[in-house]
């Protein structure tokens, strides 16, 4: 049987394929004369399943799109408090080009070209030379790509020769001393970073790194920390758009980035990166027929990242004992973090238990978060405090090295009829 999505993605492009509305960039000559009626889109699941659909290998410039990952390895090389001290992560609402520094010279955010522009300089370790730079750059986006990025030199040459505006940001982040060097060589390194080649299936592997906490889930590859990801996405969600975050956030709900010369990717965390490609922008510099096609992915998905499921109304039964039985065993079930461990907390604690074995039963639970099994386990250390014998049935391990604490005492057992 052939898999529906593929199908699902060629209807969804034909369904926006007819809108030609906006304008391709045109302060780059090379992107003012590319195809604009290409269009293209992928999807990649955080265990290495690609599917494409439209001019999938069309090749196009990554642009601001570099802008997050470029961040990312800023991050990473620098630690965040050392690139927080250069670049904020304030939204702007402003155009991505606007030469707007806060007070003490700081670009707003590390989307807009100011904060971008100071991320670049910012990639890799301190003191290492603008070629240095550009290496550890290329690899690192090339790693989130799982296959090796090379700039256009055309792209390259086409962008730098107009590059006033970005030129001028510079000269102002020199004379705040936000840049420590040659502004033109930093402006040359960050428009190089934008003229990285990229199709849609490469976009959608660099944003399903980022939706799957760093490590890409093609090559198996953590390419940067997952602390980073969480900064990175947080920054993607209110400043990636510029100033349509507001109507992409209510809209779409998915952290995205956008590109000049027609590139989107949304990544959303623990599911699925998504690359879209056609070239026409809005005034805002999105892509048009993109910001369509997420508009439709997020509402006929689901993928609105405020709209989550309903938690799940039953994680706990009380398994009261009958007969020969002298335990009493809390059965948990489903996907366990803070509001379900709240209630299995709340049942336990308003439970009448006159037995001297208790056990907590993990068989069918799928998944615990950190906090969840944190309280578990002091649940369990409080039982045993009270004289309880506590078990802890996990046959899949789902708390790893469970530690009840200071007095505590636990037995793990790996299936419940071991206690009868
Ligand atoms: O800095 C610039 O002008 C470009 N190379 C990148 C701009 C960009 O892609 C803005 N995003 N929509």
């Amino acid at each position: 049987m052939k898999s529906p999505i593929p199908d699902y993605l060629d209807e969804i492009l034909d369904s926006v394929r007819s809108d030609d509305a906006g304008e391709r960039a045109d302060y780059i000559p090379e992107l003012a004369s590319a195809d604009p009626d290409r269009l293209g889109a992928a999807f990649a699941t955080l265990d290495g399943e690609i599917y494409c659909a439209g001019d999938a290998d069309s090749a196009f410039s990554i642009q601001s799109i570099s802008k997050p990952f470029a961040y990312a390895l800023a991050l990473t090389d620098r630690g965040i408090s050392a690139v927080l001290d250069k670049v904020d992560v304030e939204p702007s609402g402003e155009a991505f080009n606007e030469i707007s520094l806060d007070d003490e010279g700081r670009p707003l955010n590390p989307m807009i070209n100011a904060g971008a522009i100071t991320t670049h300089s910012l990639v890799g370790p301190e003191g290492c030379s603008a070629e240095e730079r550009l290496e550890r750059l290329t690899a690192g986006l090339s790693a989130f790509a799982g296959r090796q990025l090379s700039v256009d030199e055309r792209v390259y040459g086409s962008e730098l020769n107009d590059a006033h505006r970005n030129l001028a940001i510079a000269h102002m982040l020199r004379s705040y001393d936000i840049l420590a060097e040659d502004p033109g060589v930093v402006v040359e390194g960050y428009t190089r970073q934008c003229s990285l080649m990229v199709t849609v299936h490469d976009l959608a592997v660099m944003a399903a790194t980022l939706a799957n906490q760093g490590v890409n889930p093609v090559t198996g590859e953590r390419v940067v920390p997952a602390s980073v990801i969480r900064q990175v996405l947080s920054v993607m969600s209110t400043c990636g758009m510029y100033d349509a975050a507001g109507d992409w956030t209510t809209q779409v709900g998915i952290p995205a980035k956008s590109g000049v010369a027609g590139g989107i990717i949304g990544a959303l965390p623990g599911q699925l990166g998504i690359a879209t490609f056609s070239p026409r922008l809005d005034k805002h510099g999105n892509s048009v027929r993109g910001v369509s096609l997420f508009e439709r992915f997020s509402s006929d998905m689901g993928m609105h990242l405020m709209e989550v499921p309903a938690a799940a109304r039953s994680v706990l039964r009380d398994h009261a004992p009958s007969g020969t039985e002298t335990v009493r065993i809390f059965d948990l079930q489903g996907s366990i973090r803070f509001a379900g461990a709240e209630r299995v907390v709340r049942e336990v604690v308003g439970a009448e238990i006159t037995e001297n074995r208790v056990a907590l039963d993990l068989t069918a639970v799928h998944s615990l978060d950190d906090v969840a099994g944190r309280m578990l386990l002091e649940v369990a250390r409080r039982l045993s405090m009270e004289g309880k014998e506590v078990f802890l049935i996990d046959p899949d391990t789902v708390i790893p090295d469970p530690d009840p604490g200071t007095d505590g005492q636990l037995t793990v057992v790996s299936r419940g009829d071991e206690l009868h």
